[in-house]
């Protein structure tokens, strides 16, 4: 099946699961509620890891929730259409929803609410392996020619959601704000158990400590990847390709290495460097060691 995209303010979209109609809807129509959470990604990113951490913590650790009801029917993906378009709109408070939005396209009416955003974020060298694979599985992105080009691609952001330069550099302008929470999958990954307190502190939800670490042991990676309410097994066929479903892949940082030249990490680090260095933020992945 071919992927087509539409472009919308710039950035690239699949048209086979969104549309100009609805984005516009969402940013100007769209009425957030006070008590709504958002889960909010650059793709492969960790977005699934968050939803499923997110479940069971408003399950309060019961996981009959994660193992009888599909994610995405949990957590509905705020920016999709179709069948997607009902359970946004029939979601029932308090409604958590999933999205790749770039800030500038997010429902205005967040802005002047209490809702809540998780912002996860990931090592971008990372991200783009990631993405490459879910390229070959997935309808919603195109199948890439080659390494090399794709690379470009996603440097130049011409690939779905934009730029992850741009990304992340309008989402983190919210970082100082009370109802917005930055994490990263190196956060995750380092101290699953410290990042799942810390998201129950930014929720408002006290778990008594058995609870936690039920949270962390549901929310692992090989818990997730054999629970087919979790791994996208049951997602439509017309968005993945279920006989090539390896959605949860690998799941650990630096994967990277195995798949650039020395000559393409230079490279990226180099656009990297050109595009952040306005940003007086550090990040995991900038402390991290990152020789190949
Ligand atoms: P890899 O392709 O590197 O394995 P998203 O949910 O935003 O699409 O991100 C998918 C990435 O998160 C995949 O990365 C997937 O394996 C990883 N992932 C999902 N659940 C995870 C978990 N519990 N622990 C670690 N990584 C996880």
């Amino acid at each position: 099946m071919d992927t087509e995209y539409f472009q919308h303010k710039g950035i690239n979209f699949a048209s086979i699961v969104y549309s100009k109609e609805r984005l516009d809807y969402l940013e100007n129509k769209f009425q957030v509620q006070d008590d709504d959470v958002y889960i909010v990604t650059f793709p492969k990113s960790g977005t699934n890891w968050m939803m499923e951490i997110v479940s069971l913590i408003y399950s309060k650790g019961d996981i009959s929730w994660c193992h009888q009801v599909p994610n995405y029917i949990r957590i509905p993906w705020l920016d999709v259409c179709g069948p997607g378009i009902k359970l946004v709109d029939e979601c029932q408070s308090p409604r958590i929803f999933s999205s790749h939005l770039p800030i500038q396209m997010f429902p205005k009416s967040f802005f002047s609410s209490k809702a809540k955003v998780i912002y996860t974020a990931r090592d971008p060298k990372d991200v783009l392996v990631s993405l490459y694979h879910f390229a070959h599985m997935s309808h919603v992105i195109k199948t890439p020619n080659n390494f090399d080009e794709f690379m470009e691609d996603f440097l130049q952001g011409r690939v779905p959601f934009g730029s992850w330069f741009d990304h992340i550099k309008g989402w983190i302008q919210m970082k100082n704000n009370c109802n917005f929470l930055f994490i990263t999958y190196e956060d995750l990954k380092r101290d699953h158990r410290e990042a799942v307190k810390k998201i129950c502190a930014f929720l408002g939800k006290e778990l008594e400590e058995p609870i936690i670490d039920l949270v962390v042991e549901q929310t692992s990676f090989n818990m997730m990847k054999s629970n087919n309410m979790s791994n996208n097994s049951s997602a439509p066929d017309y968005i993945m390709n279920v006989q090539n479903n390896i959605f949860m892949r690998k799941g650990i940082n630096g994967d990277w290495k195995n798949h650039f030249t020395q000559k393409q990490k230079e490279y990226m680090d180099t656009v990297y460097q050109e595009k952040m260095n306005d940003l007086n933020v550090k990040f995991t992945w900038d402390e991290n060691d990152d020789s190949l």
